[in-house]
């Protein structure tokens, strides 16, 4: 049976760092992990992802951009998610469902129940066994990802950077709010502390939260 772990959090608040050192931890510790993104995550999704972060498509309506992830959720479940846990690994994704409620309905203000719908549509029924939750303020949040994009030399990925600081702080409140309502699935992490210190933090309560549902199983 598979395991599947989601990481969230505002833009620079240490997701994509941290989830390589909990894949790097957990291969290490003899697991089959696939470790995967949203939006992207396979071919299909990875174009649809492009079109939602380029920065020169200032135009792009709400409803535009929800359809767009979830469109990518759909072929990236379906061809990554679902497999990955049907043959018994450990998943690790870079932003789930949780971002599209945050990012889409407390940030941009569309409907909640809309969101949802369109979750379930693109899920079909899998859902994250476990959510870390990096909390971090937005200027620091934000501070790091602008120090990112500004010395790497990929594509300019940083159409939500853009925000406002108020819109960062909406989705801030909208994750906090989600982790409140289910504190069994979320786990929230300081995004302040040092690097080492949250990894250390996020592997014990990883490993003993999957010991936890093995034996809930037996
Ligand atoms: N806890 C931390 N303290 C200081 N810098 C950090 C921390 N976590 C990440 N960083 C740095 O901040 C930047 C953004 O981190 P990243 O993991 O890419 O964030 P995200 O994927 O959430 O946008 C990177 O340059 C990273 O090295
Ligand atoms: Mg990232």
């Amino acid at each position: 049976m598979g395991y599947f772990i989601t990481f969230e959090g505002i833009e620079g608040c240490g997701k994509t760092t941290q989830i390589k050192l909990l894949a790097e931890h957990l291969r290490a510790a003899g697991r089959r992990v696939t470790q995967t993104r949203e939006p992207g995550g396979c071919a299909i999704a990875d174009q649809i992802r492009s079109i939602l972060l380029d920065a020169d498509n200032r135009a792009m309506l709400p409803h535009t951009e929800l359809l767009l992830y979830a469109a990518a959720r759909a072929q990236h479940v379906g061809e990554v998610v679902k497999p990955a846990l049907d043959e018994g690994g450990v998943v690790v994704c870079d932003r789930f469902t949780d971002a599209t409620i945050a990012y889409q309905s407390n940030g941009r203000g569309i409907d909640r129940e809309i969101v949802d719908t369109l979750n379930t549509l693109a899920c079909r029924g899998v859902r994250p066994d476990l959510t870390v939750l990096i909390d971090c303020e937005p200027v620091q949040g934000l501070e790091r990802a602008r120090r990112r994009i500004d010395t790497s030399s990929g594509p300019r990925e940083e159409r939500f950077e853009l925000e406002a600081l108020a819109f960062h702080q909406r989705v801030r409140d909208g994750y906090l709010a989600l982790a409140a309502g289910e504190p069994h699935r979320f786990l929230i992490v300081d995004g302040s502390d040092t690097i080492e210190r949250i990894a250390t933090a996020i592997a014990r309560q990883v490993v003993s939260r999957m010991e936890e549902q093995h034996h809930a199983v037996r």
